[in-house]
């Protein structure tokens, strides 16, 4: 074999060096002494090759919902190259084109954003957030001490410390401790399983309400930021009631507490509306974001602030008191002039085939579908919004008792065995990692959903 030719390879060779070589993400690599992993290796649209010749149906985007524009657009590797031809790269702490034309761009999607700051993924994103919360409760003497940011059990927010500090899930915190000091655990909204045992709408709206009691208990004083999926995603795809989002927003104004919308999953049209807080009558102070950005052709995120808070840095550089007073936050790739034109051409694929739009109407008719699927004793609860959707699994319906792990990776193979890839909440909560989630790239077509519906229902029938 050509060594220089990277595209050349020996399956077998391969196989052995994917299991001797590579450290997984998320994955316990024992399996793989008995069990062969599958290697993706070619992709158009939504179809996936493996390196023995398979061919799937992706209903994952890429395993973590970014792909939203679907696999192998080559206007997407073209306006990638040239960039990388025409200017390659330049630090962050100077501007590019590509990012003053994507900046414009995304902030008119954001009435009420105003300023953007460019990282590297959905983590930095946040942590860039809570830095800039930080940051001003040293430096602005309205928010003096408001350091601490709460987050809402079950909702993840990252992998490094101060993100998964912010996570309620607790599988994925598990012996990763000490964590990061200065978060605090909202509930979760989700009325399937409400965390106080209420029924809608006799509830008040209590899992909201509560977090009035969680900042009175930490000392308002001391809060400054809520951070918030708006339709959780690896939790297990929980979209709150309407009325959710403007009770926070009221606690948050009365604490002045910045409300942040994390929209590393919802965003770019995957709930059917362009971001997934537009579903609830609420705007954000801060808003941060990832995967659809560029659909995952170049490592692309960023957070985005008000005016208001962007003003609070503007330092005076020559009063020695003052001079360390702006955002001193730096990262290498963020704003890599490549990843914007990456972005930019996300957009305007987005723009020009409707996928938002398009996201919506097929997402109601793939959602109606699911729904078919209650009918069988395993299908707890359907729900979703747009092309985001998901199912509960239980035992028994009335207990809501979850069906077993190894159950549920039963099913997983049994979909996958009909040529479908379906994602699921993975080392989340205990009994929480029972619920599979659909999130196709928004160019799918409704024969692939229903083909997708098809699948999982051969698959549950086995149950
Ligand atoms: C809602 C949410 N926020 C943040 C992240 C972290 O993003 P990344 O993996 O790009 O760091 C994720 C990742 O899945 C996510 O789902």
């Amino acid at each position: 074999m050509n060594q220089t030719d990277w595209l050349q390879y020996d399956v077998d060779q391969m196989v052995q060096g994917d299991r001797e070589l590579l450290w997984h993400h998320l994955k316990p690599h024992k399996v793989f002494e008995s069990k062969e992993q599958m290697i993706p290796v070619e992709a158009k649209g939504l179809m996936v090759k493996d390196i023995r010749g398979r061919e799937y149906l992706d209903a994952t985007s890429g395993g973590v919902w970014s792909v939203v524009v679907g696999f192998g657009r080559e206007s997407m590797a073209k306006a990638i190259s040239d960039q990388l031809i025409k200017m390659t790269y330049y630090a962050g702490a100077l501007g590019n084109i590509p990012a003053i034309k994507l900046s414009k761009k995304i902030l008119d999607y954001l009435p009420n954003q105003d300023r953007i700051f460019y990282s590297n993924s959905g983590s930095e994103a946040n942590e860039k957030a809570y830095k800039m919360i930080r940051q001003l409760s040293h430096i602005d003497p309205e928010r003096r001490g408001k350091y601490k940011v709460l987050f809402r059990n079950r909702d993840y927010h990252g992998t490094t410390i101060g993100a998964l500090s912010s996570t309620g899930q607790s599988e994925r915190r598990q012996h990763f401790g000490p964590f990061a000091e200065g978060f605090a655990e909202i509930p979760s909204a989700l009325c399937y399983r409400c965390p106080f045992d209420l029924h809608y709408p006799g509830c008040d709206i209590r899992c909201a309400r509560e977090a009035e009691e969680v900042i009175l208990r930490e000392g308002p004083d001391t809060v400054g930021g809520c951070i918030v999926e708006p339709i959780t995603a690896g939790g297990g795809i929980l979209p709150p009631v309407a009325e959710y989002y403007p009770i926070l927003r009221e606690i948050c104004d009365k604490y002045g507490i910045y409300l942040i919308f994390d929209e590393v999953v919802c965003a770019f049209g995957r709930t059917g509306k362009f971001w997934g807080y537009e579903h609830y009558d609420v705007k954000p102070d801060m808003v941060t974001m990832a995967k659809g950005m560029a659909s995952s052709y170049m490592p692309l995120s960023a957070t985005t602030a008000t005016n208001e808070i962007f003003a609070k840095f503007l330092n005076d550089p020559n009063d020695e008191s003052d001079r360390l007073n702006f955002y001193r936050d730096i990262s290498t790739y963020g704003g890599c002039a490549a990843a914007m034109s990456a972005g930019l051409e996300n957009l305007r694929i987005i723009e020009d085939e409707n996928l938002v739009e398009r996201s919506r109407i097929l997402g109601d008719y793939f959602l109606d579908r699911l729904k078919e699927l209650s009918e069988l004793p395993i299908v707890g609860d359907v729900r979703g919004k747009g092309l985001f959707c998901g199912l509960e699994f239980v035992r028994n319906k009335k207990t809501k008792e979850p069906i077993s792990e190894a159950e549920m990776a039963k099913i997983m193979g049994d979909v996958a065995a009909e040529g479908v890839l379906v994602g699921r909440t993975n080392t989340s909560l205990p009994g929480n990692n029972t619920i599979m989630n659909f999130a196709p790239a928004l160019c799918v077509t409704k024969e692939q959903l229903d083909r997708i519906v098809t699948a999982v229902k051969k698959a549950l029938e086995k149950f």
